[in-house]
């Protein structure tokens, strides 16, 4: 299975497995990962699955939605890799990712 590598707000990196069909969100959720609140279930209306992604595959993620657009831009913690955790599928091709889960805001 594709791995992804996840580093929490302690700055502490994880490696988990990935079943096909899940998003990023859902796969770092059901990993026990409770800093990542997604409490809109995936829905893109609360940015609470906010995260940082690894600049080298970007060119393999979904484009930004207006929505997750607009959305992140109500973060005061939002930067040039931030993206929406439940708006990625988790594809083979994304092996490897590496995610920092954003500070709360
Ligand atoms: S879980 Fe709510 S926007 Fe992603």
């Amino acid at each position: 299975m594709p791995k992804l590598i996840v580093v929490n707000r302690e700055g502490e990196e994880s490696a988990i497995e990935v079943e096909s069909g899940l998003t990023v969100m859902e796969a770092v959720r059901d990993n026990g990962f409770d800093e990542l609140l997604a409490l809109c279930g995936g829905c893109c209306s609360c940015a609470t699955c906010h995260i940082y992604v690894d600049p080298a595959f970007a060119d393999k993620l979904p484009k930004l939605s207006e929505d997750e657009d607009d959305l992140l831009e109500s973060s005061d913690h939002r930067n040039e890799t931030s993206r929406l955790s439940c708006q990625i599928p988790f594809e083979d091709a994304l092996d490897g990712l590496k995610i920092t889960i954003a500070a709360e805001d």
